[in-house]
């Protein structure tokens, strides 16, 4: 067997892809360990399914830190290596019709959230960080502190649909509402864009004239199962 790599894990809710994840690692069909998870919603499902494990848990509460943040923003409530210009020019987020202070608010409330993350993750020593089902987006300022090898990626997203159609926050969704016959999901590694950096790997699967949404989002899920424990042992051989 190869060496293990190992990896942190984000997640925001239920945790199936976690799961799938966790259990890889446990009968060995993946060289990975996980070394904790990290939530941004407290009191999930997700940080059971890690703590059953014997994985470290710990949350970032973002909806909290986002609340606080609306009642105004002191200079030193910033990471003091916050630079909101340099952040502005890389970021590929926030649409160019919002206004200056909407882009300057989303981008020093996430640093806040995003250093708190970062105070944690920066004490392990990890090799790749998984995002599994976590619905936040990170600005550059978390990338940069992470993907410190120039040229090397090292945070993974599984999105549920098959990139580059259909990004944002409700894939399954839109896949349905289009009328799509096909639908699948996507393993890429997370760039300055939403949903938009190199995929890693995809599964399809056909959807029938009768499927629900819910059957959608039910194949779907099998199918993200097998394709995170898959990416990341491409990952692990690559290493
Ligand atoms: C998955 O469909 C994932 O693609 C999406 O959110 C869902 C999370 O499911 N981003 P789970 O928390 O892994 O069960």
């Amino acid at each position: 067997m190869a060496k293990k790599i190992s990896v942190g894990a984000l997640i925001s809710g239920g945790g199936t892809n976690l799961q799938a994840i966790i259990d890889a690692c446990l009968n060995n069909s993946i060289d990975a360990n996980i070394l904790f998870t990290g939530s941004d919603n407290p009191g999930v499902k997700g940080l059971e399914r890690a703590q059953k494990a014997n994985i470290d848990t710990f949350v970032v509460d973002y909806s909290q830190i986002i609340r606080s943040c609306k009642k105004g923003i002191k200079e030193t409530d910033l990471p003091k290596d916050f630079n909101l210009e340099e952040i502005q020019s890389k970021q590929q987020l926030v649409a160019g019709d919002a206004s200056k202070e909407q882009i300057a608010f989303f981008l020093k409330s996430r640093a806040i959230a995003e250093r708190k993350l970062l105070d944690i993750i920066l004490a392990y020593d990890m090799d790749l960080l998984v995002l599994a089902g976590f619905m936040r987006v990170l600005t550059p300022y978390f990338i940069d502190r992470i993907n410190t090898d120039p040229g090397m990626y090292k945070i993974m997203n599984i999105h549920p649909a098959l990139l580059p159609s259909f990004p944002g926050t409700d894939g399954y969704g839109d896949t349905f509402g289009y009328g799509c016959k096909v639908g699948g999901c996507t393993v890429h590694f997370i760039d300055y864009g939403e949903d938009t950096g190199p995929i890693i790997g995809q599964k399809a699967f056909e959807i029938e004239d009768d499927d629900t949404l819910d059957d959608i989002k039910k194949k779907g899920l099998v199918k993200e199962w097998e394709l995170y424990p898959h990416c990341i042992q491409k990952f692990a051989d690559s290493f």
